[in-house]
C-alpha cells in the first residue's frame, strides 16, 4: 500500500500501540499532546486496559493485533521484552511496507534479534528505541502526557536504517518533551547494564536479603532516609525486570562480574582493617557522584556548582577597599596533586585552589586509583602512589575548561604503562595540543590527536621514551612541564630550551620533592629513573586572581586595598611591572618564603595611569593578565600598545579578539592587530552586553570595568568564573563592585 500523504505538522497518520501500560499510554498522551499524530489505536492482553483506555481519552479505538496495525504508519511495541517475539510474529501479516515499527523495551540486542528472526532481516523502518523514564506504577491509569519532558530516549539505528524515517521518530520523541540521543545497539546494552541494570539488581537483592534476615521486618521500621532512596527501585515491575535480565543477560552478567570483585576488595579491606582502601574508594566515589551532573552536561569538574548559565550584572561605579586573601594559585594547585600523588609517602597541601581546574585534575587522579582526601578548606592529603603507581583509568579523564591538566598530563601519561584517553569541554576542544604531542612523539611516544593536532588526546601505553633536547618555539610553561614530566620517566636526559622566562613551579616543586632539576640558563633538565619523596606544599595565593584587584583598585577612585599571601614568583610578576610602568601605586611588603615559592603581601591604592608600550620580555611574565591589563589600559592617559602576544589568541578564547569585542560592546574603540592590540585610553565606558564566550578572565575583567563604566554593564556566560576563581562574586562585593550573579 502506497504512503498516505503526511500532512506537515502531522508526523505519523495513524499510530498503533502494542501494549498499553504506562509507557505506550504516557507515549499515545505526549504525542497527541503534541499534535504530531492522527488516531492511535491499541492492542493488548487485557481488555480491561483496553476499555479503560478508551474510557480515559487515551486512545481511539482497540483491536487484535492485525487489526490494530493494519493501516498504521507507526506501529510501538510497548509490551514486556520478553513478550516482543509473539508479538512480532503476530504483527508480521499486517505491516504496512511503509510503517515504521519501533520498541520502547530497555535491551535492544534482543529487540534486533528477534524482528532478524522473525522478518528474516531489519528493514529500513525497524527503529529500536528506549525511553529512559518510568515510574513504579503500572497501567494505563497511571499513564501521563509528562512522562518523557527532560529524559532522554535512545534510539539504534542500524546502518540501513531511512533517514527520513529516523528523523519523523525523532521528531515525535521530541515532540513528547524528551531529548533524544542515538547509539548503536550493542553499546546501548552495555551502557544500560551498567546504569540501570545492575542497580535494579542490587536494589532487589538488598532488600530481599534484609528482608529474608528478618522475618517480620521489624529491620525496615529504623529504615532511613538513605535506605529508603536507595531501594526506590525495588518496587519496580518484576516481570519487566525479570525479562531484562534474561534478554541483556551478556551485558549484565559482565558487569556483576566487576561489581562483585569491587565487592570483594572491600569485604577484604573491611575483615583485614585496611583503611586506606576503604578510604580511596569511597572518597573517589564520592567525587565521581558529584562529578556526574557535570560530565553528563560536558562541562568542568565542580562538586557544588549548578549547571545554569550564569551572567554577571554590574552597576557602574565603586571604589575597592579592604584586606582579602584571593584562592590558591592554580598553576601551582594542579602541580601539588600531580606531584603528589608521584610521590612516595604523603603529601600535604593547603592553601589549594578549590576550583573546576584544579578539581579536574584532582579528580583524575582519583580515577588512576589513587587516594586523595579532601578538600576541605584548601586543604589536600594526597596518598603518593610513587613514580611507577599509578592505575589505568577506567574510562576517558575528563579535564573540563583546563589547558595545563591536558598539556601536562600528556607528558605524564606518555610514559604510563596503560592506554589513555584526555577529554574536555568545547573550549579545551578547540585548543592546540600539537605543542606537546610533537615533541612527546620525538620521545618516543604515540599519541593521537583530533583533526588540526586539538583533543581529545589518545595515548598509547607501554611506551619506552627517551630524553631529547627541545628547543620550544613557543615561550610555554605548559610545553615545559609537560616534557620535564615525561622526562621522569624517560631513558637519560630530557632537556627544555625556553625562547623567553616561563613560570617555574614545575621545576621547583620537583626541586621541593627531591627531583633534582638541572639549570643553564634558558635550559631545563632532568634524567629519569629517579623518584619523588612526599612533603608539605603551602599554595599561595593567585597573582592571577589578584591581578583583577590590582586593576579595580587603581582605577576606581578612592581606593586603598591589601591582598595577603600573593604568590611572587618572578615568573608571574609581570602584571606588577606593567601596572607599576603605567604609573600603578603598589606597595609590596611582607616578602617572604614559602615552601620554595616568594610569597608578599600587596597594598594598592587609586593611581592615575598612562598608556605604555608594553615591553614584549613582560609578555610571558603576564600571559594570564592581559583581558584585566586592557581594561586599565582603557582607564589610562594615551595610547598603550602590546606587542609579541600572539599566545592570547589561544587560550580559553582568542583573548585578544573577545576582549576587542566585549570593550567595544561598552563603546571602546581599539585596534586589533595579528600579535596585540592597541588601545586609546580615556574613552568613554558605557554600559552595554559583553559576551565572555565562556572565557573566566574575560567575564572578571569586564567586572572590573564596570567601576569606571556609565551604564550597567551585562556579562553573559560567566559559569567558568568557578574554574580559576570560586567565590570571586562575593569577594568582589565584598571590595566595592556592585556585581550580581544570575542564574538561568
Ligand atoms: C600555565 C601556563 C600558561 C598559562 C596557563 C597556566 C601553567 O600557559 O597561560 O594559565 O600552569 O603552566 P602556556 O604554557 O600555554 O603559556
Amino acid at each position: 500500500m502506497p504512503a498516505e500523504p503526511v500532512s506537515r505538522s502531522m508526523l505519523f497518520q495513524r499510530v498503533a500501540i502494542i501494549g498499553l501500560g504506562l509507557i505506550g499510554g504516557s507515549m499515545v498522551l505526549a504525542a497527541k499532546r503534541s499534535g504530531l499524530v492522527g488516531s492511535v489505536v491499541a492492542a493488548d492482553s487485557s481488555p480491561d486496559e483496553l476499555a479503560l483506555g478508551v474510557e480515559l481519552g487515551v486512545i481511539d479505538g482497540y483491536g487484535s493485533i492485525s487489526e490494530v496495525v493494519k493501516g498504521a504508519d507507526l506501529v510501538v511495541i510497548a509490551v514486556p521484552v520478553r513478550a516482543t517475539r509473539v508479538v512480532l510474529e503476530q504483527l508480521r501479516p499486517s505491516l504496512e511496507e511503509h510503517a515504521v515499527l519501533t520498541d520502547v523495551g530497555s535491551t535492544k540486542g534482543s529487540f534486533v534479534a528477534a524482528v532478524r528472526d522473525i522478518f528474516g532481516g531489519c528493514g529500513p523502518r525497524v527503529i529500536p528505541g528506549h525511553p529512559i523514564a518510568g515510574s513504579e506504577k503500572n497501567g494505563v491509569s497511571a499513564a501521563k502526557a509528562t512522562l518523557f519532558d527532560d529524559h532522554k530516549v535512545i534510539l539504534t539505528p542500524l546502518p540501513d536504517t531511512d533517514e527520513d524515517a529516523l528523523q519523523r521518530l525523532t521528531g515525535l520523541w521530541e515532540g513528547c518533551g524528551a531529548t533524544v540521543l542515538t547509539m548503536d545497539v550493542a553499546r546501548h546494552d552495555e551502557v544500560l547494564a551498567a546504569t540501570s541494570h545492575l542497580p535494579h539488581l542490587i536494589a532487589f537483592s538488598l532488600v530481599d536479603t534484609l528482608a529474608g534476615e528478618d522475618q517480620n521486618m521489624e529491620i525496615f521500621r529504623y529504615a532511613a532516609g538513605g535506605f529508603r532512596d536507595f531501594t526506590r527501585i525495588a518496587a519496580s515491575d518484576p516481570v519487566m525486570w525479570h525479562d531484562i535480565f534474561l534478554t541483556n543477560r551478556e551485558a549484565v552478567l559482565r558487569v556483576i562480574d566487576h561489581f562483585t570483585e569491587d565487592l570483594e576488595q572491600l569485604r577484604r579491606a573491611i575483615d583485614t582493617e585496611d583503611g586506606a582502601t576503604l578510604l580511596r574508594v569511597f572518597s573517589r566515589a564520592r567525587a565521581a557522584r558529584n562529578h556526574f551532573s557535570k560530565m553528563l552536561s560536558g562541562q568542568a569538574y565542580v562538586t557544588d556548582m549548578s549547571q545554569k548559565a550564569v551572567s554577571f550584572r554590574l552597576q557602574p561605579g565603586g571604589s575597592i577597599t579592604g584586606d582579602i586573601r584571593v584562592p590558591g594559585d592554580k598553576s601551582i594547585s594542579h602541580r601539588s596533586i600531580m606531584l603528589g600523588a608521584l610521590a612516595d609517602g604523603v603529601t600535604e597541601v593547603d592553601g589549594f585552589l578549590e576550583g573546576e581546574d584544579s578539581l579536574a585534575t584532582l579528580q583524575a587522579f582519583r580515577d588512576m586509583g589513587v587516594t586523595i582526601e579532601g578538600p576541605d578548606n584548601g586543604h589536600v592529603r594526597i596518598h603518593g602512589v610513587g613514580i611507577d603507581g599509578l592505575q589505568a583509568p577506567r574510562g576517558p579523564l575528563y579535564l573540563g575548561n583546563s589547558g595545563t591538566a591536558m598539556r601536562l598530563f600528556a607528558g605524564l601519561l606518555a610514559a604510563q604503562p596503560f592506554d589513555s584517553e584526555l577529554t574536555g569541554d568545547a573550549s579545551l576542544s578547540r585548543r592546540p595540543m600539537g605543542r606537546v604531542a610533537d615533541p612527546l612523539r620525538a620521545m618516543g611516544a604515540v599519541i593521537d590527536t583530533a583533526e588540526g593536532g586539538r583533543p581529545p588526546l589518545k595515548i598509547r601505553g607501554g611506551r619506552k621514551l627517551s630524553g631529547i633536547h627541545y628547543d620550544m618555539p613557543v615561550a610555554s610553561a605548559q610545553v615545559k612541564s609537560c616534557l620535564l614530566l615525561a622526562g621522569l620517566y624517560a631513558d637519560g636526559m630530557t632537556s627544555v630550551h625556553e625562547p623567553a622566562p616561563t613560570r617555574d613551579h614545575t621545576e621547583r616543586m620537583l626541586a621541593g620533592f627531591g627531583y633534582h632539576v638541572h639549570r643553564d640558563g634558558a635550559t631545563a633538565s632532568v634524567v629519569g629513573g629517579a623518584r619523588l619523596t612526599g612533603g608539605r606544599i603551602d599554595v599561595p595565593a593567585d597573582i592571577s586572581s589578584a591581578a583583577f584587584y590590582l586593576v579595580a583598585a587603581s582605577i576606581a577612585e578612592g581606593s586603598d586595598l591589601t591582598l595577603r599571601h600573593v604568590g611572587m614568583n618572578p615568573t608571574r610578576t609581570g602584571v606588577i611591572n606593567i601596572l607599576k610602568m603605567m604609573g600603578a601605586d603598589i606597595t609590596v611588603f611582607n616578602q617572604r618564603e614559602i615552601g620554595g615559592e616568594p610569597v608578599a603581601d600587596l597594598q594598592v591604592r587609586s593611581a592615575v595611569l598612562r598608556g605604555i608600550d608594553i615591553p614584549e620580555d613582560q609578555v610571558p611574565l603576564a600571559i594570564d593578565e592581559f583581558p584585566v591589563l586592557f581594561v586599565a589600559a582603557t582607564c589610562a592617559r594615551g595610547r598603550t600598545i602590546l606587542r609579541g602576544a600572539e599566545e592570547l589568541r589561544v587560550k580559553e578564547s582568542d583573548r585578544i579578539q573577545v576582549m576587542a569585542d566585549g570593550l567595544r560592546a561598552v563603546g571602546v574603540e581599539t585596534t586589533v592587530t595579528p600579535d596585540g592590540i592597541v588601545i586609546d585610553g580615556g574613552q568613554t565606558i558605557t554600559g552595554g552586553d559583553v559576551d565572555s564566550h565562556g572565557d573566566h578572565r574575560i567575564a572578571m575583567s569586564f567586572a572590573v570595568a564596570s567601576l569606571r563604566a556609565t551604564g550597567e554593564i551585562r556579562v553573559n556566560d560567566c559559569a567558568n568564573v568557578a574554574t580559576s576563581f570560586p567565590g570571586f562574586v562575593e569577594l568582589a562585593r565584598q571590595t566595592g563592585i556592585f556585581i550580581e550573579a544570575e542564574e538561568g
